[in-house]
């Protein structure tokens, strides 16, 4: 069994359904508004988990009602807690989403996720000794993802650095990533790059391999088997709700390394493409036999 740490955020989603996004200063009626778990860290942790991954989290709750429900959630995916520590002074992470004509806009407050510590990544590194990959984003402190990226380099285990929300990274930092998972936005910032740039010369920039998420596109990936850029074509489905995506897709990829990564990268286009068909972040994220199923035939969808 494919062994993945998520050492990432954890937040409830406020959803809000709109006819377009406001303006400053402007209400507007919406016409649907839900909760949804997330967070990148989570979103990661569970993509994973219903690919059949035994997954453990390394991150931070706050003691609320919200944090109630947000670790019943990942329990029930069957996800190991015992590093997601519960804090009494502060309260969960949050987003609010609004999601309009396709697309959406998205305010984190990081609150409880603020406080991951590199500490907190230390005394996972049992469990991190025994992964087959280790999982982190950007929406917990700089120190604690520097933390992670150094006890995987130490322990020989992969990290997969998603660089987002976008966000310039030290340098030095990047050669520490066995693989970064941004999209163009992303790449380009974290690269400390003009986003104007054409993503394949910013992908053979990167001192390390990159597989580069373009939505609907697909993806691109350049490592050191594939010194030129290349492409794997997007899946078409019925666009619903594109948050969660590129954390779909990166759970996906970890659990699908083995393979090679070109195999990967196709599995993990088409659970992200499956992902989008539901509204809310993990509400559509394939178990398995659906992705199976998917790729055996994408009209399925
Ligand atoms: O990547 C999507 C996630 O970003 C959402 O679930 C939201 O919580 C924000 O963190
Ligand atoms: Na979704």
């Amino acid at each position: 069994m494919t062994r993945i740490v998520v050492v990432g955020s954890i937040n409830m989603d406020l959803v809000t359904l709109a006819p377009r996004f406001p303006g400053p200063g402007e209400t507007l009626l919406g016409h649907r508004f839900l909760t949804a778990h997330g967070g990148k860290g989570a979103n990661q942790a569970v993509a994973a988990a219903r690919l059949g991954a035994a997954v453990a989290m390394v991150g931070a709750l706050g003691r609320d009602a919200f944090g109630d429900q947000l670790h019943q959630g990942l329990a029930k995916e069957g996800i190991d807690l015992a590093h997601v520590a519960r804090l009494d002074d502060v309260g969960s992470g949050s987003a609010s989403i609004t999601v309009a004509e396709g697309e959406n806009q998205i305010i984190v407050v990081p609150a409880a996720n603020a406080r991951v510590t590199p500490a907190q990544v230390g005394a996972a590194r049992e469990t991190i000794a025994h992964a087959d990959a280790v999982l982190v984003q950007l929406e917990i402190p700089l120190d604690a993802v520097e933390a992670a990226l150094h006890l995987g380099r130490r322990l020989g285990v992969p990290v997969i650095l998603n660089p987002a929300p976008a966000q310039q990274l030290p340098r030095e930092w990047l050669p520490l990533a066995s693989y970064l998972i941004p999209n163009q936005h992303e790449l380009a910032t974290a690269l400390g790059e003009d986003a104007q740039t054409d993503f394949r010369e910013l992908m053979r920039r990167a001192p390390c391999p990159v597989v580069l998420t373009r939505g609907g596109d697909g993806a691109w990936y350049r490592d050191d088997a594939h010194p030129e850029p290349r492409h794997q074509p997007g899946f078409a489905v019925e666009v619903m709700d594109t948050t969660g995506a590129g954390d779909t897709f990166n759970g996906a990829l970890a659990v699908f390394l083995g393979e090679g990564l070109p195999q990967a990268v196709g599995k993990a286009c088409a659970a992200a493409a499956l992902s989008v068909t539901r509204l809310g972040a993990q509400a559509g994220m394939p178990r398995q036999t659906e992705l199976d199923a998917f790729l055996a035939d994408p009209s399925r969808a």
